[in-house]
């Protein structure tokens, strides 16, 4: 049993697509803080909430062990943990809790300029590479395609130029990477955007109202901007 904590602390990006998007949401919800020398802990003022600023792929296991009580980061990297303890037969210990509205891309297929893009069956045999193979995994099986999944947790657009893989499964956003490394999408497998993570279970502390507060602000800012 974790020891009882009376802070929240909230695991957003260090550096990346969602950390100025996620930072100002919260800093709308009245939150603010005095920012440690490094800059990775960021102690809360006007109320105790406290952010942690980390690797986006870091932050699920930061809620899975239990060191961030919240987390902002994309649904796919969220899935891409569930999935991988779904096949490892863990169960699920965090949730999304609330979709935020930035930060919106597609996990896609991609394939060089020149394939002719005929569908899944096509994939059958291939090598694929991509940062997310468990939810990769989980489509192919549902397409009842055997492909070679090649983990890589970074430029994963060059793969198909060294020879490492056929094609990708990646995020994509403006579709500039892709363009750039002469890759086009044929086949969306996941929307995605910035959303909260949580707890499954609720807290047994005071962090539970914090949660409450936290949440209620949340809701009315995101009402706002509708
Ligand atoms: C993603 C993805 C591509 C890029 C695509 O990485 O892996 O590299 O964005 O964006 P585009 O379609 O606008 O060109 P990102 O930098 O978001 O995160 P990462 O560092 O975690 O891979
Ligand atoms: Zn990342
Ligand atoms: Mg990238």
């Amino acid at each position: 049993v974790p020891a009882a904590r009376d802070r929240l602390r909230i695991a957003i990006q260090k550096s990346g697509r969602l950390s100025d998007p996620a930072r100002a949401l919260l800093a709308s919800c009245g939150l603010s803080w005095r920012e440690s020398r490094d800059k990775l802990f960021c102690y809360g003022e006007t109320a105790p909430v406290d952010l942690l600023l980390v690797r986006d792929d870091d932050i699920p296991g930061l809620l899975a062990d239990g060191v961030c009580d919240y987390g902002i980061v994309g649904r796919n990297v969220l899935e891409e943990q569930a999935a991988e303890r779904a096949a490892a037969g863990k169960p699920q210990v965090s949730k999304e809790i609330l979709p935020l509205g930035f930060g919106g891309c597609r996990l896609d297929i991609a394939v060089p300029d020149a394939w002719e893009w005929e569908g899944p069956q096509q994939l059958q045999g291939k090598r694929i590479a991509t940062s997310y193979p468990g939810l990769l995994g989980k489509w192919l099986a549902g397409q009842g395609v055997d492909a070679g999944i090649v983990t890589l947790s970074g430029s994963v657009e060059i793969a198909p130029r060294l020879g490492q893989a056929d094609l990708i499964c990646d995020l994509v956003s403006s579709g500039a990477t892709l363009a750039a490394n002469q890759l086009k999408p044929v086949q969306t497998i996941m929307r995605s955007e910035a959303v909260l993570a949580g707890p499954v279970q609720p807290f047994a502390d005071i962090r539970g109202e914090l949660a409450q507060l936290l949440l209620r602000r949340l809701d009315g800012v995101l009402r706002l901007k509708d």
